[in-house]
Parts: structure tokens; sequence; C-alpha cells
């Protein structure tokens, strides 16, 4: 099945939902709907609607409860349901039981995949291949839709320019532009072409808003951002999911300037809805209205429902609070009755679209859609395209299939449940396939493979297994070492101070290079990890983050050179924690460092700062381990011919370059498109992006390249929330990554 079908309503399921007559088609038969039922309703009844419970399974009383709040019409939304039955059961009671009928909507996180796991989204973002990503979400939508969800809480679209906050794992990387691409790819995969479509589910932006700045990269953190900043970097994914059609928004857990977000009117009420006008509704995060009292924002729960109201929440996760203390402040004159009633028809408006008043059953007899070829296939697709080919000096990747001996080493080489990601929904860790268990699949039957993981997990510290992984380095000709970051140090709340390579890895590193032996690394990660001291000892690195189901196939695929590696970071590796926070679109400062005398070798360390007074640490280089954009191919791409035209009436400027394939491999090139604004009102980041595209070549092959650039995209907001485009001078880069690239000045007329 080709993507593009894959993003196509499948068709028989379209008859089937359209025997429903009843479904309102048009936007007005919603609108006209959704008032006749919002006229009907009873306060109670309105602030059920309000209000997401969280399934427990556990104790039974615990289900007992949960029925018993559908029929009187207390709860509009489970999160976590357990299986397509129980929703059905909770359905039932809710279209059949409860006075007005209305059905429920289901929600959970999938995140990264449902029964078939794709790489965790930081590692999808480095395919840089939207069309793919959607897919990815289409796939996620189909098989979560078959347990009874019509709802995920994904898009993250945060962006952060720090790696230990463990929910860098749920970015799409650090980059606004390239985020607000691959989210609004992942909502059109997730509600597909019509959300009535039963396969289809509804999106959820988030961590509305700023949530990716906490201090320190501790999360739930504060965070301060100024307005130019917020719309300029951490809003434009936002805005790309709600022009995409995305039906819901989820506000976060932390505090912008003092405001938490959960509470926000400037944010939820005054960006999203009146300047973009978004008819959607917005869930709070998991308690994060009752979290208004220990951020010191709320007196008490009460105070708490009155300002998420007032704020712009409509529809509380878990906590009970819209639910126990509406009325009261209704009666009190301390919300209004608009405010109530905008909500409930924002959660109404959405269920209509789902076709959930018409069809709110799932269909559990139809062939089981989990884990099917075409789902691995897409899978095995996205997670090679993830994957990000950082060294390969000497040439030793890829490895020969006709080897004579070949060591698998690592804790990571064969653990199926580090492969999993942090969000791993329905999949079952069985179902993940590792580097070892698939090896054998790639090497001639003469060619030994050796196993030792070396530790027993990633975090070990207990080294009396290294001796057998050096004894197996030995007799191999070449070293594969699966090492890096477990699954569970990546994620909500697992942030880290330290980003080296957890447990006695290090130690393994060092004893199996001083074997001599050609040494690859493949490393795992929700985060860029520091490794600087393994980089060194070893010829080649394959970043791999937390690739999901089909891990060992797409490792071994490139490292067989059966695909060959596209992959590109979207986050700037840092040599040390010391350097965070690190991006490559950052301010240049009254005193940028010089990175030539950098490269000339100039001495860091000297505590005299004998190079001058930059911004610049003495102790480390100023410029990342890898740049953003970075990644090698087993084929070398050539740049040539940059052109700008001269503005056409429109003011757009065409650029095109030329990209050949000079080495000896078919590939494909990220060309990566950067400006930057020499003079602004306010200070501007030195690169920018602004346009990429994959580009495949054969060998030998040339092929001319060509940008828009609108004055628009070039454009920036200012305080107040003023978008701006200012003529003067500018500077275009085009290249395989932020650090390179070939550049032409050009200067915008006003
Ligand atoms: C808390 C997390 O912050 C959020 O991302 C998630 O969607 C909710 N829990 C629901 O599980």
């Amino acid at each position: 099945m080709s993507l593009r079908r894959l993003l196509l309503p499948c068709a028989s399921v379209l008859l089937a939902a359209s025997a429903f007559a009843a479904t309102p088609a048009s936007d007005a038969e919603i609108e006209t709907a959704v008032e006749k039922l919002l006229s009907k309703m009873t306060l109670a009844e309105k602030l059920g609607q309000m209000s997401q419970r969280h399934y427990a399974l556990k104790p039974q009383t615990e289900i007992t409860i949960s029925e018993e709040a559908v029929r009187q019409s207390q709860v509009g939304s489970f999160l976590n349901p357990d299986s397509a039955e129980t929703v059905n059961q909770l359905q039932r009671i809710a279209v059949e039981e409860s006075r007005l009928k209305i059905p429920l909507i289901f929600g959970l996180d999938v995140i990264h995949g449902y029964r078939t796991l794709f790489p965790i989204p930081l590692g999808q973002s480095c395919s840089w291949n939207p069309e793919l990503i959607a897919a990815a979400a289409r796939v996620a939508a189909i098989e979560a839709s078959s347990a009874g969800i019509r709802w995920t809480f994904a898009p993250m679209l945060d962006v952060t320019h720090d790696p230990r906050w463990g929910r860098v794992a749920e970015t799409l990387g650090e980059d606004p532009f390239l985020t607000s691409q691959l989210g609004a790819a992942m909502v059109r995969g997730f509600q597909g072409q019509n959300l009535a479509d039963p396969q289809s589910i509804a999106a959820c932006a988030k961590h509305y808003v700023g949530y990716g700045a906490a201090e320190g990269g501790r999360d739930y953190n504060t965070t301060l951002i100024p307005e130019a900043e917020l719309r300029n970097i951490y809003l434009p994914s936002f805005k790309a999911a709600k022009d995409a059609g995305i039906q819901t928004f989820m506000s976060a857990f932390n505090d912008l300037n003092g405001v938490p977000t959960s509470a926000n009117p400037f944010t939820l009420r005054q960006i999203l809805r009146k300047e973009w006008a978004f008819d959607g509704f917005v869930v709070s995060d998991w308690n994060s209205v009752k979290e208004l009292i220990p951020h010191g924002f709320a007196a008490d729960e009460r105070d708490a429902a009155r300002l998420g109201i007032i704020g712009g929440v409509d529809m509380e996760m878990v906590s009970t609070n819209f639910r126990e203390h509406g009325e009261a402040l209704l009666h009190d004159g301390a919300i209004s009755q608009a405010m109530i009633d905008d909500a409930v028809r924002r959660i109404l408006r959405v269920k209509f679209r789902l076709g959930l008043f018409s069809n709110p059953y799932t269909d559990t007899k139809s062939p089981s859609v989990l884990l099917t070829e075409e789902n691995l296939r897409i899978a095995r697709e996205l997670t090679t395209q993830s994957m990000v080919l950082l060294k390969n000096e000497p040439r030793v990747l890829p490895l020969s299939p006709e080897g004579k001996t070949i060591a698998v080493l690592g804790p990571l080489a064969d653990s199926a449940t580090d492969m999993r990601g942090c969000w791993s929904c329905a999949a079952k860790i069985e179902e993940c396939r590792t580097v070892y268990s698939v090896f054998k699949d790639y090497v001639s039957p003469t060619t030994r493979v050796l196993y030792a993981p070396g530790l027993a997990t990633a975090g070990s510290k207990d080294t009396k297994g290294i001796a057998a992984a050096v004894k197996a380095a030995r007799k191999a000709d070449v070293v594969v070492l699966c090492i890096g970051e477990g699954h569970e140090l990546s994620g909500e709340a697992r942030c880290r101070a330290f980003l080296d390579l957890p447990g006695a890895q290090q130690e393994l590193v060092d004893a199996v290079a001083a074997t001599g032996k050609p040494l690859v690394l493949v490393i795992f990660g929700g985060r860029p990890l520091t490794f600087s001291r393994a980089a060194d000892s070893a010829q080649a690195i394959l970043y791999a983050w937390h690739p999901g189901t089909m891990a060992g196939p797409a490792i071994c695929d490139l490292l067989f050179g059966r695909t060959n590696p596209s992959g590109k970071l979207t986050t700037t590796f840092p040599r040390t924690v010391g350097q965070i926070p690190i991006y490559y679109n950052h301010k240049n400062t009254g005193r940028p460092t010089s990175f030539e005398e950098e490269k000339l070798g100039l001495p860091i360390g000297t505590p005299q700062n004998t190079i001058g007074y930059y911004s610049r640490y003495l102790d480390v280089h100023s410029t990342p381990a890898f740049p953003f954009g970075f990644g090698l191919s087993y084929t070398t791409f050539a740049y040539t011919d940059l052109k700008l035209s001269q503005p056409d009436a429109n003011g757009v400027l065409t650029a095109t370059v030329a990209i050949t394939n000079t080495g000896a491999r078919e590939g494909t090139e990220v060309v990566q498109l950067y400006t930057r604004q020499f003079v602004g009102s306010l200070t501007r980041p030195i690169k920018e992006l602004k346009g990429f595209q994959r580009v495949a070549l054969k060998v030998g092959e040339k092929r001319t390249v060509t940008f828009a650039v609108t004055p628009q995209s070039l454009g920036y907001f200012v305080d107040g929330g003023k978008f701006i485009v200012e003529p003067g001078r500018y500077q275009l880069w085009i290249g395989g990554d932020s650090a390179s690239g070939l550049s032409t000045p050009f200067v915008l007329k006003p």
C-alpha cells in the first residue's frame, strides 16, 4: 500500500459510517445540533462534559464508580481505557442509559505508535520526512481506534534547548519551523481526511505553552519567556497545528512569566481563541488545574476551578474541581454561564465532528489492524530514516555480510524493553526486535556472530561481564557495540543532570576499544547524550534513539548498507552538559565567539583567556559535538551553483542550488535552507531554518533544487504581538547542515 493510499480514508469504512444518516455533515448542521443539545442540558450535565476521568481497572469498585458517573452524566471523557470492550461498555451506558445520551470520548497517549511502535518523536524528526511521519501517525490512528481510542494526546509540539529535560524525547527537535512542519504532518495523519471516519482520531497540541523552556531542564519547572520569544520560538508549532485543523489543545504544567499555563487567559483566550480563532477545546494536563494550588496561584480547589475556567480550560483532566465547584462559582457570579456554555459547546462540537453521536461504538469484529505487514514496513522505513550516522572514519561501515567474525556487544544489543521508548502504549516487549535478534539474518552462513552484553543493563555498574565482551571483541574482525540510555531514563519526569553514558558503559567502551578492533557504536537514547570519549575511540557511530518495534531490522539495514543513512540531527548535540542551553539559532551577542580562532587551535582552558573577551567558555569549545542538521551518508554530496533570483512581483525570491551525488552509492540528502537578518528592531538569530527537502540521487546524478523564500518567511514577532518584515541586509545558506553550505548575501528592499 502506498503512503498516499494510507492517508486516504478507507472507502469501506466511509460507507459504513454513512449508514448513520443522523450524522450532521456540514459545519452549519453541526453547530445547529450542538446548540440544540446545549439548550437541553442542565448545569450538572454541562460540568460533567467538562470532566475527564482516568479509567482505573482495579479494584472492581472503581469500575462501578466510573459506570455510575457515566449514567449520571458526570463525565465527558475517559483517558486510558484498557480495551475496546471497556470502551463499548462505558459508551453503551452513556448513549443508552444517561439522560441526554451524549457519547464519551476516549483518549490515550498514542505518542509514537500504538501496538506498532515507531521511533520516539525526536527520532522521527531526524527523518525530515513529513509524509512518512504522517503515514506513521495514520497507522497509529488506525491501530488505536480499533481499541476505541478516538483521541490522542499528541503531537507534542514543545521546543526545548535543553536535553537534560527528559521530555526532549517527545519533541520534534529544537527548531520552530521544522517542528511546525512535522507536527502538522502528525495532525494530518492522526485526523485523516475525514474526522468522522471511525479510523480517525482527534489530535491534541501539547503542552500549551512554553513547557520546553523549563528552567534547568527540570520537568514542571518555571518558565520565563518574553512575548517576542514566545511568539517566535514556542508558539509557531502550535499555530501550525491549529492551521492543520487540530481539534484539541492541552494546557501545560508550567507557569509562564508567573501565570500557570492551565489558568492563563493570555495564551488560552487572547492568543488561541481570539487571535487564532481556534474552535476546538482545551483539556488541562493531568491534575494541572488542581496544581494551581501548589503553584501558589489558587488558594484552594474552588479557586483553582475558578481560575482554570476563567483562564480558558474547557475540560479538566483527572482532578475534579470544575465538577465539584462549578455550580457554586456560577451561583456566586465568580464565573459566567457564557464561559461554561462556550466550553461545553467546544467539547460537543468535537464529538460531533468525530461522528461519535451517530457511530459511538467500536467494531470489535473486524480483522485485526495491529502490527500488520504494512504497518511494520512503514515503521521500518521511518526507523531507518530516523537514525543518524555521526561518524564513519576511517570507513568501517557498511559492514560486509561476508565478514568472518563479528562481535555484537553491549547491554542494549538484545534489550527489547529498551527499544520501546518513553510511551509504549499497547506494544509488547517481545514484539520489539533487537539488533542481536536479527543480526544473523544479515550475514552469510559462514560468518560467526559472537554476543556478550558486557553489562546486564545500561545502568549497571557491575563490571564483571566486561571481560567476556573483551574476549569476544578479541576474536572478532569488527565489533558492533550497542550502548546508551535505557528507556526508563527518558520521558516525563526523567530529567538528568549528567548526560554521560549511564552505569559502567564508559569502562566497557574503553575495554573493548583497547582491543584495537574496528569499533562501531550504536547509541540508543531519548536525548542527545554526551559521549566525546567514546566517540574518539570508535571508527563509526550510528545514533539510533529509542527506535521502537523495528529497531533491529532498521539498524541492521543501515549497518550492512541495505539502506543508506539519511537521518539528520534536529537537536544540537553538546560536548558537555556545561554548554547547555546550546542550539543553532542563537543570537550573535556583542562579542560573538570567533569559531575561526577556535579552529586555529588557540588555547582553551587558559585562565588568562588569551584569545580575548568573547562570549565563550575557557574550558570547552563553543561549537557543539554535532550541529543541528548534521548527518552522514555512505555517499557524498557536492553543492554547487547557488543562485538567488531578484524578487518577483510579490517579493518572493527563488533560490536554486545544484546537488551532485559524488560518491559510489545511491543516497538521499536532506537539503537545508537557512537565512539570517543582520540588523533588526530586535536582535536576530545567527541562522534560521526556512526550508528543507529530501533529495534522492543516484550515483553521479546532479539535480537542481529550488526553494521559494517569501518576505513573510523572513518576518518575526516583536513584543505586543506585532509581526514585522524588515528591509535590510540578509544572508542565505543552502547546505547539508546548519554549520556549512554555500551562501549568498541579499538585500530585502522596502
Ligand atoms: C501528563 C503528561 O504531561 C501529558 O503529556 C499526558 O498527555 C498526560 N499526562 C496524560 O497521560
